[in-house]
């Protein structure tokens, strides 16, 4: 609709966006990773981009297509993804953190293909940097936006996100609904923000939900200005 109307109000804006799952080597061939597809991250680049915004969007891998008009950076880890984040977190006016980040990886990654013996295998795990919640320790003029995908205790999980990132607001779903989360074109959302306000959407098409959550970044970047 936004676009029918040629209303370009996020025009001049940068926004950094970050989508898809990151992936965490264990040898040369194999790796751990998560469901996140990416549509998210890419219906909200495209929807800004239509908008007249400049978006720059850091991308674990995924099947897509990088959107027309966006400045595409792949990575794959997670520490690929903080280090091009950090790279462009002063340039942006807004931040949305849509991407699944790997939360463990492997402690060592093996040079060779490990090979079997038959035996018991374990595969130590340490902590990713969490890249949204140091982004919020070093927050400045930026808007941040994270995501949330949970199977329960939705809201409250997301309020403590919000807390603990320092967030402006988070969207959250419940991926345990039908219609909801990684895999399909749709998705039902609830937009909770530091203020406390809770926002309940119906289900709605990523490109829509991702018009919606710009037009929640404008109000913020509006009272910033
Ligand atoms: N996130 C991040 N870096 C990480 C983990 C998460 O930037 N290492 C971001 C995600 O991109 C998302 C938000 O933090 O915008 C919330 O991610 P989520 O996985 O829901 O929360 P976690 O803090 O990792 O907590 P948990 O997975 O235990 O629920
Ligand atoms: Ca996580």
């Amino acid at each position: 609709t936004k676009e029918l109307e040629g209303e370009r109000d996020l025009e001049g804006k940068h926004l950094l966006l970050t989508a898809g799952p990151t992936i965490e080597a264990i040898d040369p061939m194999r790796y751990i990773t998560n469901h996140s597809s990416g549509k998210m991250g890419y219906a909200i680049a495209t929807e800004a981009v239509k908008r007249g915004a400049e978006v720059i969007l850091v991308s674990g891998p995924t099947q897509l297509e990088c959107p027309r008009g966006v400045k595409r950076i792949d990575v794959k880890s997670a520490r690929d993804m903080y280090k091009a984040v950090d790279e462009h977190v002063e340039w942006a006016d807004a931040v949305i953190k849509t991407a699944a980040v790997a939360d463990y990886r492997p402690e060592n990654e093996s040079a060779h293909k490990i090979k079997k013996n038959g035996k018991e295998l374990v595969l130590n795990l340490v902590p990713n940097p969490d890249i949204l919640k140091s982004l919020g320790e070093k927050k400045k003029h930026q808007v941040l936006v994270g995501f949330a995908a949970e199977t329960e205790h939705v809201v409250e999980y997301a309020k403590n996100k919000i807390q603990n990132k320092n967030l402006d607001f988070i969207v959250a779903n419940n991926i345990a609904q039908s219609g909801a989360g990684f895999k399909g074109d749709t998705n039902i959302a609830t937009i909770i923000k530091s203020n406390g306000e809770i926002i309940e959407y119906p289900q709605m098409t990523k490109n829509e939900l991702g018009d919606i959550i710009l037009d929640q970044v404008k109000t913020y970047l509006s009272e910033v200005e």
